[in-house]
């Protein structure tokens, strides 16, 4: 059995997520010729690291990442610091020539966003960015039926991501209250990766913004400082295949949870997908006989891409673990079969270019081009 020794820096809530895929990978698909192997895990403090050890089922534990990215017995980095963090550690990690699955946004900028995918193609390491939204089977299946041609020509794009966590004022200060948190850099970069994934390139977009709890009391010291970003954010946005879209997105939606998906409009009919119902996805054929119009469910198990891998009838449950070992599964087969991956590091560097118009669209409140380094990424 080949082992991909991986170094997992960051072991908060996404620690869990990836120690889960992980673990769980092989029992899902067998028989297999290479297994994720959890070599090292990096926390701020000794404490940290070593309970993240334990609890994880790591070898190892230590707490500074460069040493990581250095150590020779590593094959791989998995990135789930806050988002400022990432770009240096994944330059550090391609200098050294790690492959590389970092979590979303890959940057805080486009511009960091782009060096980090330029440097990565140049050293020919494996990247992937933690999109692993489109990967459940359920949104597969939507992206089946578009190419299968059951909607037909796409007319327009609604997609939204709504929670209602940061309602809650007595949430502390965090990194969520800094660049790359908010409702833009934490919670739209699933919701624009759908756009990407169902109608294609955006080209220009127009937006508002506004941010509800202004301020927020330290942790530590209960000193409070003044929330960078946006609890809430509305994007209009023209694809460059011609189509309209909107994007809705708030972190203050009172009753919402995870309200990510999109409704798709076409010549031939619809697709409609709520993450909070995430193995239904609702298709409306407008060619239906007219004594039999209506939305019919589809609901995701094993006839599903991706699917096949969980259990043999659907409605078992895949969830948000299992959408990561989807994606851990096209990692690894990306680095010892060299197998395509969905979400590249292209793909976090679009999501970052239009992250970036969309905030420059909200300051000045006018159209703005997306900037697309994307063309490396097509
Ligand atoms: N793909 C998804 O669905 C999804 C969901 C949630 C979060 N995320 C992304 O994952 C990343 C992490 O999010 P999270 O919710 O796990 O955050 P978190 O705050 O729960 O965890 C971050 C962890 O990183 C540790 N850390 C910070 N700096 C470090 C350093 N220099 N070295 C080692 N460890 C360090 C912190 O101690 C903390 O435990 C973010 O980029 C976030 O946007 C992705």
């Amino acid at each position: 059995m080949i082992k991909l020794r991986v170094a997992m820096i960051g072991a908060g809530v996404m620690g869990k997520a990836y120690s889960l895929a992980i673990a769980s990978l092989p029992m899902y698909v067998w028989p297999t010729t290479w297994v994720i192997e959890r070599e090292l895990v990096v926390e701020l403090t000794p404490e940290l690291a070593e309970e993240a050890r334990v609890r994880y089922g790591f070898a190892r534990a230590a707490t500074d990442w460069r040493r990581a990215v250095e150590d020779p017995s590593i094959d791989a980095i998995i990135i789930l610091t806050p988002p400022r963090e990432h770009a240096e550690v994944a330059l550090a990690a391609i200098a050294n020539g790690k492959h590389i699955v970092c979590e979303k946004p890959l940057a805080t900028s486009a511009a960091d966003a782009r060096l980090v995918y330029e440097s990565a193609e140049t050293a020919g390491i494996v990247h992937q960015v933690g999109l692993n939204f489109r990967l459940a089977p359920a949104v597969q299946m939507g992206l089946k039926l578009l190419r299968e041609g059951a909607v037909g020509e796409v007319i327009s794009y609604r997609g939204s991501w709504l929670t209602d966590q940061y309602l809650d004022e007595s949430l502390p200060y965090s990194w969520r209250s800094e660049r790359g948190g908010g409702a833009l850099g934490d919670d739209a970069p699933h919701a624009i990766d759908f756009a990407h994934a169902f109608v294609g390139e955006i080209t220009e977009v127009v937006a508002t913004s506004g941010t509800v709890i202004t301020e927020r009391a330290s942790a530590v010291d209960q000193t409070t400082s003044v929330v960078e970003v946006e609890d809430e954010v509305n994007l209009l946005m023209k694809f460059a295949t011609g189509q309209n879209g909107t994007l809705e997105g708030s972190r203050v939606a009172a009753g919402r949870k995870v309200t990510w998906g999109f409704e798709i409009n076409g010549m031939n009919g619809s697709l409609v997908y709520d993450w909070e119902r995430k193995e239904e996805l609702r298709y409306y054929d407008a060619r239906d006989a007219p004594d039999r119009v209506g939305f019919r469910t589809i609901l995701a198990g094993p006839s599903q891409p991706g699917g096949e891998h969980f259990w043999p009838v659907a409605c078992f449950g895949t969830g948000y673990a299992e959408t990561k070992a989807l994606q851990l599964l096209q990692f690894g087969r990306a680095v010892f079969e060299d197998q395509p991956v969905d979400t590249s590091f292209s793909e976090g560097l679009r999501v970052a270019e239009v992250i970036e118009a969309a905030t420059r669209a909200a300051d000045t409140q006018s159209w703005q081009r997306v900037a697309h380094a994307g063309a490396a990424a097509a």
